[in-house]
């Protein structure tokens, strides 16, 4: 049958979205381009005990329809518990549970932003959050990154200049995909550009509790008194990413809206995993659970450093510094062609990584960047995709 497909799918910049996904289960290939968790770091003993009690006790509630806003118990532990560990939230906010943060970025654009409206995003930034934007209609735009976070400069012109701008969405602990951790100065400029211009701010924070160095600095959130920023948070990369548990702490009036897309959307976030998280939280030490992941990660990213300043290093590759996170962002010299040597490392060498393009608004800017996960792969395989990016790298002079 001819079909005609919506102009959204012209839209989208899915190729590369799907390939991180598609090269961490093709046999041979060290997939060092996933963002996944460690598979050592999913509580499934907790989980399993927790899922048998909920079965005894609560098999209904887990079986039947649920409130949109996500399961009662959890919708009212969360906002205390965000108030006093992260500082954000107040009386105006309400919250929705959503499935994973990256419905929190569809929900917030569904909200906000009509076709042709601009949404500014740093740039490059996470793809799943672009596309999600671009799925509006929006005209988004890239601001770009300095070593300390967006370039507020940049960014205060967009505001400025941009037409209709509606959104401004932010990744400031450990940026994906380039590790980057906004500094507190930022922070506050950023949210004070923000309010001054009426543009709603989307801080996506699923790294934050992923810290291996340094010191925690404050949401943005923690600045708002006035509705401006909508905190998007996830239980994927701290509990289990299949479980699609995330949620958006936004005001109270938004927040609703965003329950009525939601509604149409899924009806509501799965059950069975919102009570998974919700025991998980309240029943057992999640503050230990956290502690070991940083020490898990931690040990993985300074093996990972130490395999790129062994392999990659000499031959001019830099590392961005990362204090947290799942990912390291190198950059090449400018004499190696970095989709090309993105593509022969897994066409030639089957080793994975992400090139920069795949994140940035316009995939052919120019940018030597690529992405490398080191929190999925083995210690081996990581060693051994460092061993094959040199091989590959070494093609190239
Ligand atoms: C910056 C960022 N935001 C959001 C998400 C989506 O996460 P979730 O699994 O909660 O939907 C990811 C996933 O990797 C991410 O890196």
């Amino acid at each position: 049958m001819e079909r005609t497909f919506s102009r959204l799918m012209n839209k989208l910049e899915t190729k590369g979205a799907a390939d991180i996904l598609k090269y961490a289960s093709v046999p041979g290939v060290i997939p060092l381009s996933a963002g996944s968790p460690s598979q050592e770091a999913f509580p499934t003993k907790e989980l399993a005990e927790i899922a048998a009690a909920v079965f005894r006790e609560e098999a209904v509630t887990a079986l039947q329809y649920n409130p949109t806003e996500g399961y009662p118990p959890l919708r009212a532990f969360l906002p205390g518990w965000l108030k006093e560990k992260y500082g954000v939230g107040g009386q105006g906010d309400a919250l929705v549970l959503t499935s994973g943060a990256q419905q929190v970025m569809h929900l917030a654009a569904a909200c906000l932003v009509d076709e042709g409206d601009t949404v500014l995003c740093e740039d490059p930034s996470f793809v799943g959050s672009i596309n999600a934007f671009r799925a509006t209609g929006a005209n988004v735009v890239g601001i770009p990154m300095e070593d300390d976070g967006i370039d507020t400069d940049a960014l205060e012109q967009a505001l400025e200049t941009q037409p209709r701008v509606r959104l401004l969405y932010t990744i400031p602990n450990f940026q994906n995909p380039t590790g980057i951790t906004m500094s507190l100065e930022k922070r506050r400029k950023v949210y004070e550009l923000a309010r001054r211009h009426g543009v709603t701010v989307l801080e996506d924070n699923p790294y934050g509790d992923l810290r291996y160095e340094g010191e925690d600095l404050p949401a943005i959130k923690t600045f708002d008194t006035e509705g401006v920023v909508i905190y998007a948070g996830s239980f994927s990369k701290v509990i289990a990413p299949g479980l699609r548990v995330g949620y958006a702490l936004a005001d109270k009036a938004l927040a609703e809206m965003m329950g009525q897309i939601k509604l149409c959307d899924d009806v509501h976030t799965a059950a069975l995993s919102q009570m998974l998280c919700y025991r998980y939280l309240t029943q057992y030490d999640f503050e230990a659970h956290l502690g070991e992941l940083r020490r898990l990660y931690a040990q993985r990213c300074a093996f990972a450093k130490k395999c790129f300043a062994k392999h990659l290093a000499p031959y001019g590759v830099t590392c961005a510094p990362a204090q947290g996170g799942l990912f390291l962002w190198l950059t090449l010299p400018h004499s190696i062609p970095m989709k090309d040597f993105c593509t022969a490392a897994v066409r030639d060498h089957q080793v994975a990584v992400v090139p920069g393009t795949t994140f940035t608004v316009d995939p052919d800017s120019p940018i030597q960047g690529f992405r490398v996960n080191f929190s999925a792969p083995s210690y081996e395989a990581l060693e051994e995709g460092f061993v094959r990016l040199e091989a590959c790298l070494r093609t190239f002079f």
